[in-house]
Order: structure tokens, then C-alpha cells, then sequence
């Protein structure tokens, strides 16, 4: 039995990235050991609670800490609630009162202090803005070298974007990040809309797996994507055809466990900082020289995932879910 990989999840729960983190839970090839929040689908203060709310009802301990609640330089906006809820998990009617308490450390910290403990074993997945990465960074500009690698969901190459023509939705919201996170030079896969918008998830699948598992977890799971799904359907007529919605982040942890249903390009990456193009992640498809200021030989390169085999991801994904993963939830002591 091989060691399970250590991850940590940097994230702006939201639904999809629920989804992403209960896959992630549920995988025997992962631990995640530790959580990472940030703004973005929700500001960062709703994203600790949602991250806290998730790993509790699962019946998982895991470090969580509060992470960017900005961008680096441009003006924050407002979450998007009508995706994900204001609440980011579709508007939970109810929530039961958990156990679990933060880890004092900011995420940036923490990311250091893991990767230092363990050097060369740290696998950051991070799925909503990446000021985070950025702010570890600045914190420890040796990180690249003691990470395993990095992982994150954002970007678009030859797929339109979801909040401009050209930007996708984690990018937009933290250019400057996006950018030092792009040319800091350690192993880096970017998991974009290029896949992503070839995954469609349908509700049904949700269903089914809070119908086997009978659990609050997976039932609040099904609600949040519900929710999701009800926007998904009908702002885009593929997805409305089967009732579903995009899987995004999961797709982060799916190219980690199985590596063989993309199709990887190699090249560098740079983000449109500012103007109509903002949030743009420009890739170099071409094995030549530009003498260009920014595109030197020496920006390090980016596996950017192009392809992927959608009902191999689909399969995947469903039988990871339904495996047998959940805990007992850790509920709070009351009097
Ligand atoms: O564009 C999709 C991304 O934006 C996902 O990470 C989703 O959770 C939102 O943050
Ligand atoms: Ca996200």
C-alpha cells in the first residue's frame, strides 16, 4: 500500500470546492492536513466557518486557518452568492452545532511551517485566489524548493473565460497573485476551464450518493449542489440539458489521483495584471524564444491540463464518493 500524499487545501468554499474536499477526504491516496482559506466565493470570515462546518461533519480534525480576505492590489468585490449562495454551500436552511477550533497561524504560516517540516512531501492544491501562495512566498522565497508541487484550479487557454471573455473567475480575483504563483518556479499544474468546462457533473449523481451514504455530510453536500446547479442550468443550455453543474475544483485532486485522463501542455503562463484583458492567463504554446520583457527564457514552465476523458473523470469521481469514508460527526458538547 503506497503512502497516502500530503496536501494542503487552499480554498474559498463554495460548492465545488466541497465537492473537492470531500473527494479529497474520501481518497485513500490522499491526506489533507491542513486547510487554507481564502475570499473569493465567499468572504474569507464564511469560508474558515465552511471549511470548520465540512471537516466536522465528515467527522475530520484538520488545521484550518484563515487565510487572504483581499486581492494584493486591486479592489475586492462582492462574492458571487448568487453561484454558490450567501452562505456558500446553496444556502443551508439550517446548520448543526459543530466541534472544532482554528489553528492561530495564518494560512500563508501555515503553509510555510508544513512545508518546512515536511520537506519535499507537500502537495498544495489551491482552488479559489492565490493570495495565499503569493503571501507564503514573500514569507519563505525558498518554498518552491520544498514543495512536492502545486496544483490549482484557475486559468483558461483556449476556452473563453467565466467572468470576462478571457478570465476565469479565481484568476480575476487575484491577478497579482496569480502571477507570482505563475512564475515562482516550482512544480506547478494548472487545472483551468479548458477541463473543467468538460466535466458536467449531473445533480442526479449528488442524489445517489447522499441517498447510499445517509449521511448529514454527503446530505449537505447534495443541498449545496442543488443550489449550484439550479445556476449552472440555467445560464448554460449543456449543462441544463442533463440538470448539473460544473465540477471545477474537484478536478484539481482528480488529476493528482489520476493522472492519466489528461492531456498535459507544456509552457510558461503569465496574467493580464490590469486592463480589458485582466485576469487573462496567456500561455505560450510555441517552443521559441520571445525576446519580449516577461517572456525570457528564464519564466518556468506550467503543465497545463488541455484535455480530459469526461466519463472516466465522471466514474471516478462517483466511485471515490460512495466509498465507505465518512466519521462520525463531531458535534459540540452541549449541557
Ligand atoms: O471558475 C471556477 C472557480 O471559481 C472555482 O474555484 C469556483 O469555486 C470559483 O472559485
Ligand atoms: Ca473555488
Amino acid at each position: 500500500m503506497s503512502i497516502p500524499r500530503k496536501v494542503i487545501f487552499d480554498t474559498d468554499p463554495g460548492v465545488d470546492d466541497a465537492m473537492a474536499l470531500y473527494y479529497a477526504l474520501a481518497h485513500p491516496g490522499l491526506e489533507v492536513i491542513g486547510i487554507a482559506t481564502t475570499f473569493g466565493n465567499v468572504y474569507v470570515e464564511q469560508a474558515v466557518a465552511n471549511a470548520l462546518y465540512l471537516t466536522a461533519l465528515a467527522g475530520r480534525q484538520i488545521s484550518v486557518t484563515v487565510g487572504m480576505a483581499q486581492p494584493l492590489v486591486k479592489k475586492a468585490e462582492a462574492p458571487p452568492d448568487f453561484i454558490h449562495g450567501a452562505d456558500g454551500l446553496g444556502n443551508l436552511p439550517q446548520r448543526v452545532a459543530t466541534a472544532g477550533a482554528l489553528d492561530p497561524r495564518s494560512s500563508a504560516q501555515f503553509i510555510v511551517d508544513m512545508a518546512r517540516q515536511f520537506p519535499g512531501e507537500i502537495t498544495l492544491v489551491a482552488v479559489g485566489p492565490l493570495g495565499n501562495l503569493a503571501a507564503a512566498l514573500l514569507l519563505a522565497p525558498e518554498l518552491p524548493t520544498l514543495v512536492r508541487e502545486v496544483v490549482l484550479m484557475g486559468g483558461a487557454v483556449l476556452e473563453s473565460g467565466n467572468v470576462s471573455p478571457v478570465a476565469e473567475a479565481n484568476i480575476w480575483n487575484d491577478p497579482h497573485a496569480a502571477d507570482a504563483v505563475f512564475t515562482a518556479g516550482w512544480p506547478l499544474t494548472m487545472v483551468g476551464l479548458d477541463v473543467t468546462h468538460q466535466v458536467i457533473l449531473p445533480l442526479s449523481l449528488f442524489r445517489q450518493i447522499a441517498e447510499h451514504h445517509q449521511h448529514i455530510a454527503t446530505d449537505t453536500l447534495h443541498h449545496a449542489v442543488a443550489f449550484y446547479s439550479g445556476f449552472y442550468s440555467a445560464h448554460d443550455a449543456a449543462v441544463g440539458q442533463i440538470t448539473g453543474c460544473y465540477g471545477h475544483d474537484v478536478l484539481a485532486f482528480v488529476v493528482l489521483t489520476n493522472p492519466e485522463l489528461f492531456t498535459l501542455q507544456a509552457g510558461r503562463v503569465r496574467v493580464a495584471v490590469d486592463g480589458l484583458a485582466q485576469g487573462q492567463t496567456m500561455m505560450q504554446r510555441k517552443a521559441v524564444s520571445y525576446p519580449q520583457h516577461g517572456w525570457h527564457d528564464d519564466i518556468p514552465h506550467t503543465q497545463v491540463c488541455m484535455q480530459v476523458q469526461f466519463e472516466a473523470c465522471k466514474a471516478v469521481i462517483e466511485a471515490t464518493l460512495m466509498r465507505d469514508w465518512m466519521l462520525k460527526p463531531l458535534l459540540a458538547l452541549t449541557e
